[in-house]
């Protein structure tokens, strides 16, 4: 048999006013993505799985994202915010396309996994017109209670027109919906809004499918999956479980993490084997660990890769761009960005390396700065193969210094160095001998009182 083929809406025309920020709710970050990125993977996605954005107006930033995160996907704009039902149907030129399963996912639920959204989606196979994702919430208050006859799903009641006897059921609705896409239209259409806040609700989808003598079901979760963000608390508190989901799954995937409730990490982190990572290491978005290399404390690292057996910090910065080869090395206080450095390289102490390439086995000494930026450009440093930076040089790029050649320390290298050869600039050294001693013995004697 075929696969059943589906569309995913993902509403996102939140305002997210209680967050209290000028970026839009759906766009702030949970585990170095945002809200917005983390439902989208969660999307069913490859051929026959489509996915469709209700965003609200002036959302340009998370048109922006959604682009970024699923180029495929359909953006579409909810212009006044007249409720859930509302805003599904701001996509029905996406939903009259028909495919088999019609999901409807809220932008602010950053926890839901790839496979619920898949659970749900199997009561339709066996007849079900609507699955509904129910959880039992701790404090059920303000959200729509799940209405049972039986084991049959009746009616969902938002807290607002619900009974006292209602309001004191646990069973919560999540948000999240399956739809049968032969009824979808039919249903969303004839949502209308006499209730207590005039909206349009989703969650009445519910009972119009039992008015068509169709069948709607539950599929339960955690409520943890299903924590959803107005506020910066929540949003907090969405990282928390977040992060101790993704150490737990880097520790069973064998990294060693001395005090791991210390380290933050990413959604998209990848690991190799025999990783391991020291306390207060925080790991951005887009960071690969190969085989067998160790982060120590305090590092810092943001869209890198880091090579087999590569050693990084204690506190290191890698910032975007960074790239490890086996075995390379950045000590203490050591910044690079815009960096390939190939295997066996040393950047042991106190350094900056930004927009520079360094060939394999260099040696850059403590201090060394790469002067990329001119006030007005950046431009690169290229270092060859097995070259040797003194301690406290400035390469002013763009600048090349070949294989094998040598820098004396404190150097400010504004031209080219050729290969094999040592740049030195500074001044010659002078010595004068006794000098010390002379001087001291002027100034002993320049202090007596005079008799
Ligand atoms: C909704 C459900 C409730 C459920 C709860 C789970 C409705 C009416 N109620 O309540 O049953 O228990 O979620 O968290 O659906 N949105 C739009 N356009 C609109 C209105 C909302 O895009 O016109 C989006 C919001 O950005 C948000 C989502 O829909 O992502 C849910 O809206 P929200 O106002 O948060 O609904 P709740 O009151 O939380
Ligand atoms: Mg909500």
């Amino acid at each position: 048999m075929q696969e059943r083929t589906s569309l995913t809406i993902v509403l996102a025309a939140g305002e997210g006013t209680r967050m209290r920020s000028s970026t839009p709710k759906v766009l702030h970050p949970v585990a170095g993505q945002s809200l917005l990125a983390h439902v989208l993977r969660a999307a069913p996605h490859g051929a026959g799985h489509a996915l469709a954005v209700v965003v609200g107006p002036d959302h340009q930033a998370v048109c922006a994202e959604v682009k970024r995160i699923r180029p495929d996907a359909q953006t579409f704009v909810q212009r006044e915010r007249l409720g859930t039902a509302h805003a599904v149907l701001a996509a029905r030129a996406a939903i009259a396309r028909g495919a088999d399963d019609l999901l409807i996912v809220f932008g602010d639920t950053p926890l839901i996994s790839e496979d619920t959204l898949q659970r749900m989606r199997a009561p339709l196979k066996d007849g079900a017109a609507l699955t509904v994702l129910g959880f039992r919430a701790a404090d059920p208050t303000g959200y729509g209670r799940l209405l049972l006859e039986g084991d049959r799903l009746v009616a969902i009641r938002e807290q607002a027109d619900a009974s006292a006897a209602e309001r004191a059921i646990a069973l919560c609705n999540a948000g999240v919906m399956a739809l049968d896409g032969r009824h979808a239209l039919k249903i969303l259409e004839k949502i209308g809004n006499a209730n207590a806040k005039g909206e349009y609700y989703l969650p009445d989808a519910v009972a119009i499918v039992g008015e068509l003598g169709l069948r709607a079901s539950v599929i339960e979760t955690g409520e943890d999956e299903v924590r959803g963000i107005n506020t910066k608390a929540q949003l907090a508190e969405a990282e928390a479980v977040m992060q101790g989901k993704l150490r737990q799954a880097a520790l069973d995937a064998g990294v060693t993490m001395i005090a791991p409730e210390t380290v933050w990490l990413a959604a998209d982190t990848t690991f190799g084997k025999d990783v391991t990572i020291e306390p207060f290491v925080v790991i951005g978005e887009g960071v690969t660990i190969a085989d067998g290399a160790v982060i120590h404390a305090f590092s810092h690292i943001v869209q890198a890769s880091i090579g087999k057996n590569a050693s990084v910090g204690p506190y290191a910065r890698l910032r975007p761009g960074t790239s490890l080869g086996e075995g390379a090395r950045i000590g203490n206080f050591v910044e690079a960005k815009a960096a390939t450095l190939e295997a066996g390289v040393k950047v042991n102490h106190l350094t900056y390396i930004g927009d520079t390439s360094i060939g394999a086995n260099a040696n850059i000494g403590a201090g060394t700065i790469t002067c990329n930026y001119d006030g007005f450009a950046k431009h690169r440093t290229t270092i060859g193969a097995g070259a040797f930076v003194g301690s406290n040089s400035s390469l002013v790029a763009p600048v090349k210094i070949g294989s094998g050649a040598y820098i004396g320390s404190g150097s400010v290298i504004t031209r080219d160095v050729p290969d094999n050869a040592l740049a030195v600039e500074r001044t010659a050294q002078t010595v004068r001998e006794g000098w010390a001693a002379r001087y001291r013995e002027m100034k002993t004697r320049d202090r007596k009182p005079k008799s």
